[in-house]
């Protein structure tokens, strides 16, 4: 409240003061698409950038600000759109824009729900700011990036600057990324917010006060960008037109990773390897940590430790592994010795100095290191080709750590503040700033340089890049991972909502350490976590120095079973999955994603359903819905919450019915559950709850031990009919050569399923035409079709006889017609 106080203070000292009328701003201008307003000494310039994406700015007079962005792709930053003016501001075909005094900004829907309002004039202390905004009762926000805690930002307040943060707990902040874009759910209508600004800056939505919601910065620009849905996916679409979609990823980048800190020597790794494939683990991706390099010196490796190393990435590729090492962006300073990274950077001039012209030098893990300027598009472009050797041995994929940037021996723990960066970028105006406007880029930054760096390198192969450190639109260049979480119960809990909120931020390709890195998991902890994240998006196994080992097998052959089972599962869904991460390229959408997402209108009150669940359960896709224990070190029952439809248990083909109100029936047992509203689940260490979309056709594929093995056998139709015969029921596959980019020349496979029951209960199944070139592996298709009664004589979730299709009422195989086909089953009712 204090900081309230001193409102206007900045505001006061400026020229130009003006009064406004009641009701109206001082001074109104129409653009073309959009009004500019002066009132006290402050420009408000609310631009159309769509018809549901609107940017406001505001400046000081005679001050504009360059108009820039490290996050909005160029071309959606100069996009505008028609408006219609209006009195005290203007209208586009979806929004009503209005500016009255003190720049008291008002938008709304065109049925006149008001979906952002000023609560207050902008704060201003120096050149710190703040910027609040009306707070109703029942508004909910999401998105801001890894920022743990509950998925519902409301009541919450968070600091962005990217911070190394070893061993974060629930209410560490901040954490490692930037990511200043929020959903806000009122009503079921969604609207996003992006604040373009790099500076450490706030949210706070509701914790200072309970009617308004702000955020600010410290210095840069007002600047904002708010999208309209209203449903949740219409703003995710929006936000991937204006910071770019996460692109497709790898095939192999959806199969399970193991990683471990370090995995050294040689030896150690290729005893990890084939210990894999004699259990019978699948899996196609190894990482090796710092200690595969000579003296913890970027892109070097240790001639002692790994001797053979192109020869070892050989054989791993001939096992179907994929290699991915760690390539810190510190520089060993080590002068002299012809290690090349330095050397070449020292004298292109690449590396970030001091006020006084001499390079800065900071401690990480090598000792002291010196830090590229990734500000600079020429050292981005200098950064890249350190990656040569690398590719030229055949490593697949580059692990960006330590990026935010972390060093060790200041006590900010990274670059000292006025560490100076020269700006020279397209978009930019080139000027030499400090590092409080770059440090929460720098990781982004840094994760550009090595896509660009590999694409040029290798400009048929999809980059895979992991990094630690991002900004918004960081997607577009590398995938992500939650940092050093801890090996607990709770870290395992907390995965859900973290990766949950990072998808609604863009990072659809994400993961934590499965495991947990930092201590030592407990073997039901271990398997849990398998269990879950076998439904994450990032599968990757990583444990810290000195804990104890995490290999699906260290467990004995019991929990190595179990294990085991999962990862298979994912490798059967591995045509879903992939399906669904070409859908989030195209659409924003990302694989791992909050229940609201799909279901907004889901609770009668329009609150996000997910928050009944405890904030546990999450959609794969858009058809699975896996229900995780909410407190999952309990051995008492849970309640799963459905959505209002038809759901079939995943494992048995068992089938629900979940009425609008709330009710959940099994429709076998419709007297005995009436008066249950949601489905009650005993935790077993063996099973995961996960459920079925009724109305849903389920891509899967026979088993394989890595995505470069060919599956043998037809692909899987699982079909899944609502219950209500005149629901829609469909499906979809797409598949491609899994690595290169000729899927954007039309190599590809996209087949589109439908399913429609008949009054005499037959169903048939249409199989589209395919679309696209790429001819796929399956030369037929298993169509396996669901529901009408509970199958499966091993009782519900008895998973381990299930094997996925017991609950199945028929299937049947046909072979696959490009040209399209339909299957008919008949009524067994
Ligand atoms: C910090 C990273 O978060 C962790 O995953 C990694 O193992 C260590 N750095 C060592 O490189």
């Amino acid at each position: 409240m204090v900081s309230k106080k001193l409102m206007g203070f900045m505001v006061a000292c400026l020229a130009v003061p003006a009064i406004a009328a009641q009701g109206q701003a001082a001074d109104v201008v129409s653009l073309d698409h959009g009004i500019r307003v002066q009132d006290a000494g402050q420009v408000m310039e609310v631009t159309a950038l769509r018809d549901d994406v609107v940017r406001v700015r505001v400046w000081p007079a005679g001050k504009e600000p360059e108009d820039a962005s490290w996050a909005v792709l160029p071309e959606s930053l100069h996009s505008s759109s028609e408006v219609t003016a209006q009195k005290g501001g203007f209208a586009t075909a979806k929004l009503r824009v209005t500016v009255g005094p003190d720049l008291a900004l008002t938008v709304l829907d065109k049925e006149g729900h008001v979906l952002q309002q000023d609560a207050e004039p902008i704060e201003h202390r120096g050149k710190d700011f703040r910027i609040y905004k009306k707070l109703s009762s029942d508004d909910h926000f999401f998105g801001l990036g890894d920022k743990p805690g509950p998925l519902d930002r409301r009541g919450e307040a968070f600091t962005m600057w990217n911070t190394d943060h070893f061993g974060w707990q629930e209410s560490s902040d901040p954490l490692y990324k930037d990511i200043p874009f929020f959903l806000q759910l009122r009503q079921g209508r969604t609207i996003g917010v992006f604040f373009n600004n790099t500076y450490r800056s706030f949210f706070d939505f509701g914790r200072e006060l309970p009617s308004e919601y702000s955020f600010g910065a410290t210095d840069g620009p007002i600047d904002y960008f708010l999208m309209y849905g209203p449903t949740p996916k219409q703003v995710l679409a929006d936000y991937a037109w204006l910071t770019g979609p996460t692109p497709l990823p790898p095939l192999w980048s959806l199969g399970f990773q193991q990683s471990r800190y370090s995995y050294s020597p040689e030896s150690e790794l290729m005893e990890v390897a084939r210990r894999m494939r004699a259990d019978r683990i699948p899996c196609d991706v190894l990482w090796l940590d710092i200690d595969f390099q000579k003296d913890n010196m970027p892109f070097t490796t240790d001639p002692e430790r790994f001797p053979h190393f192109p020869q070892m990435v050989k054989q791993l590729a001939a096992d179907q592994y994929k290699l991915v090492v760690i390539t810190d962006l510190h520089i060993a300073r080590k002068p002299g010795i012809g290690y090349k990274p330095y050397d070449s950077g020292v004298a292109g001039d690449e590396f970030v100095k001091l006020p006084d012209g001499s390079t800065y030098v900071g401690d990480v893990w090598p000792g002291p290191a010196v830090f590229p300027d990734f500000t600079q598009e020429r050292t981005l472009q200098w950064w890249g080709t350190l990656f040569r050797e690398f590719v030229d041995d055949g490593v697949a994929g580059f692990w960006n750590d330590m990026d935010e940037p972390a060093v060790f021996n200041t006590p900010t723990k990274t670059m000292p503040d006025d560490v100076q960066h020269r700006i020279a970028m397209p978009g930019f105006a080139k000027r030499t700033t400090n590092h409080l406007e770059i440090h929460n880029v720098y990781g982004m930054l840094n994760s550009e340089g090595t896509y660009d760096g590999l694409l040029a390198l290798r400009p048929d192969e999809r980059p895979f890049v992991m990094t630690r450190a991002t900004f918004a639109g960081g997607q577009r260049y590398a995938v992500t991972w939650t940092g050093d979480n801890s090996s607990t119960w709770n870290h395992l809990r907390m995965t859900t909502p973290q990766l949950l909120n990072l998808g609604l931020s863009g990072f659809s390709m994400a993961g934590a350490d499965v495991g947990g890195f930092a201590g030592s998991p407990p073997p039901d902890l271990l398997t849990k976590w398998i269990e879950v994240a076998a439904f994450q998006p990032i599968d990757r196994d990583h444990s810290a120095k000195g804990t104890r080992r995490h290999e699906v097998w260290v467990d004995g052959p019991v929990q190595e079973a179990i294990r085991r089972r999962f990862i298979e599962e994912r490798y059967k869904l591995l045509p879903y999955l992939y399906t669904t991460a070409e859908e989030t390229s195209r659409s924003g959408v990302p694989l791992m994603r909050p229940l609201f997402v799909e279901f907004p209108g889901a609770t009668a009150d329009g609150h996000p359903i997910d928050l009944d669940a405890g904030d546990s359960e999450f959609m794969v896709g858009d058809d699975l819905l896996v229900a995780p224990n909410p407190s999952p070190e309990e051995i008492a029952p849970y309640e799963v919450h459905l959505p209002p439809g038809t759901w079939y248990d995943f494992w048995t083909g068992e089938r629900f019915e979940r009425a609008a109100n709330g009710e959940a029936v099994d429709l076998e047992q419709r007297d005995k559950l009436k008066a249950v509203v949601a489905l009650t689940v005993k935790p077993v260490l063996e099973q995961l709850p996960v459920y079925v979309r009724g109305g849903s056709i389920v891509p899967m594929e026979p088993l394989t031990q890595s995505t470069e093995q060919v599956p043998d056998g037809p692909l899987t139709l699982r079909v899944y009919p609502a219950a209500d015969a005149a629901a829609p029921c469909s499906g979809e596959v797409y598949s491609d050569d899994g690595h290169s980019f000729a899927y954007r020349q039309g190599e590809f496979a996209r087949v589109e399923f439908s399913c429609a029951r008949a009054k005499d209960g037959s169903v048939s199944v249409r199989i589209g035409p395919q679309m696209g070139r790429f001819k796929p592996w399956w030369r037929s298709y298993r169509i396996e079709l669901y529901g009408e009664r509970s199958g499966h004589e091993g009782g519900r979730g008895d998973q381990s006889k299930a094997e996925g299709s017991d609950g199945a009422l028929m299937t049947t195989t046909v072979a696959a017609n490009p040209a399209g086909q339909t299957v008919r089953f008949g009524s067994k009712r």
